[in-house]
């Protein structure tokens, strides 16, 4: 029997949510919780993999019975994750044998650089689109099974398990019968070759990885298991599965190429769809793969940027100038446009397209007049600008096919001020959709596709993606130009390299 009922888990890095939909795609019931985060080193973060686990099995169960709490109407689980994160688990046991390193931790950095002065580098940009950076899975794969005592010798008598967390949860959920992940998730750990759409040989011996240790990888919509009885009341099928990231670009219904998406949480992700081609990009951006279904591998352009609400988090609970976040767009709005205050959210270094990890945050151009609310202005400026840099590089990586608008998700995105800023700056619309949870809703369809539920991308009427409101540019280009100068000139004063 086939359900009315979806259910999307989107295991993120600071939270766990399920919310339940109907077939329409309407949110019906949502569960949430936080995820502890661990930091044993400077620059080291973890999180307990029972922690992922219970959060998990809780929030479905939750959003389930919120939702009216009939196992039978569920047509299909969708599961969409925080990517990269790397866990290493015992295929007797299921138990992990150690903390799942996050896609944040940088204790690979000097392997990173070894394997940039080794120029290894340009393998790694033509087979997977990525760079050799600390955030992406193998070395931290590596590290494991360097560190762990007993680990290497465990994974080359093959009874061990390495997965994003996507692929730990199918584990988990299926009794240890599936070990299986989506070409989207397979993408992020810099052993895929995303134009064969497979694990990659010489890769794997670069980082020494027995392939032992690897999932299969499927579509984005496909069967991946039964969920057994015992979690939900009774055994239910895994149908949809995709990273965050592309997760949200699927929920905002960027099925055409040229269309763009970018969700503001603690980072900001930017994805360009650039249909079946894979686009090397010229400007530091990542190739990657956006979506996988019938066996069709749908590429993107991604701009990764660290801090978005992580500066307006830093004005509430470091500086303590704000005493919410919604408050900082209300302070921004009354800021003297006379004072022309730049911060450069370098906290953690800066991402996409500069890449610089030594670079720390600054702030310029303070006058005795400035205050909270020019600080204020100056951390939601920050987010458009380095969105406006994002969108410049995708242009300049894809000429002739840029984006004319910008699909926007996340927590920030439900200032006014922050959007219209962000339209000014882009000199292009931005469009605000009716379900913001763009990330579940991606991983609910792509179990509703497999279940027959939902139409296909293209298909008439296929669309499960809503505007609420459009942001015009009104701001003069010329003035947009000047302000994009300062910033870019502040940039430049930040950057170490
Ligand atoms: O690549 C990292 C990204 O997937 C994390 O997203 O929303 O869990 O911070 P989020």
């Amino acid at each position: 029997m086939t359900g009315d009922l979806l259910l999307a888990l989107d295991q993120g890095t600071t939270s766990t949510r399920a919310i339940a939909f109907d077939a329409a795609l309407r949110p019906l019931a949502t569960a949430q919780e936080e995820l502890p985060q661990h930091f044993p080193a400077p620059g080291w973060v973890e999180h307990e993999p029972e922690d992922i686990w219970n959060a998990s099995l809780a929030t479905l169960r939750g959003a389930l019975s919120a939702a009216g709490g009939d196992p039978r109407r569920i047509g299909g689980i969708g599961i969409t994750n925080q990517r990269e994160t790397t866990l290493l688990w015992d295929r007797a046991t299921g138990r992990c044998l150690h903390r799942a390193i996050v896609w944040q931790d940088r204790r690979t950095a000097e392997h990173c650089a070894r394997l940039r002065a080794e120029g290894a580098e340009a393998l790694l940009r033509e087979r997977t689109g990525l760079l050799a950076d600390p955030y992406f899975s193998a070395t931290k794969l590596a590290w494991l099974l360097d560190h762990v005592p007993g680990a290497r010798a465990a994974a080359e008598r093959a009874s061990l398990a390495f997965g994003t967390v996507d692929c730990f949860l199918i584990w988990r959920l299926t009794g240890g019968r599936v070990h299986a992940t989506d070409a989207t998730n397979a993408a992020r750990t810099l052993l895929f070759d995303i134009r064969r759409g497979d694990w990659d040989d010489e890769l794997l011996r670069l980082f020494r990885i027995p392939r032992s240790v690897l999932p299969e990888v499927r579509d984005c919509a496909a069967e991946f298991g039964m969920a057994d009885a015992v979690h939900l009341g009774v055994a239910v099928p895994i149908r949809g599965v995709a990273g965050d990231q592309q997760a949200a670009t699927v929920g905002q219904g960027c099925f055409e190429p040229g269309m763009v998406k970018s969700t503001y949480g603690t980072g900001c992700f930017a994805l360009l769809n650039t249909g079946e081609t894979p686009v090397a990009s010229g400007a530091r951006l990542l190739t990657t793969i956006a979506y996988q279904l019938g066996g069709r591998r749908t590429y993107a352009l991604e701009g990764a940027i660290f801090v978005a609400g992580a500066a307006v988090q830093w004005l509430r609970d470091g500086l303590g100038i704000i005493a919410t976040a919604a408050e900082a767009g209300v302070l921004a709005a009354q800021a003297d446009p006379a004072q022309e205050v730049v911060l450069v959210p370098a906290f953690t270094g800066l991402g996409a397209p500069h890449w610089d990890a030594e670079a720390r945050a600054a702030i310029f151009g303070l006058t005795r007049g400035a205050g909270r609310a020019e600080l204020c202005r100056a951390a939601l400026e920050a987010v458009a600008f380095q969105t406006r840099d994002l969108v410049d590089a995708m242009r300049a990586d894809w000429p002739g096919h840029s984006a004319t608008v910008l699909r926007v998700d996340g927590g920030m995105v439900a200032s006014d001020w922050t959007m219209q800023f962000l339209a000014d700056l882009l000199g292009a619309p931005v469009d605000r959709p009716a379900v913001r949870e763009t990330t579940a809703l991606g991983a609910a369809y792509l179990a509703g596709l497999q279940a027959g539920l939902c139409p296909a991308p293209g298909a008439s009427g296929a669309t499960h993606w809503r505007l609420e409101r459009r942001f015009v540019p009104a701001m003069a280009r010329e003035e947009a130009a000047r302000r994009h100068a300062i910033w870019q000139d502040a940039v430049r004063r930040t950057l170490t390299h």
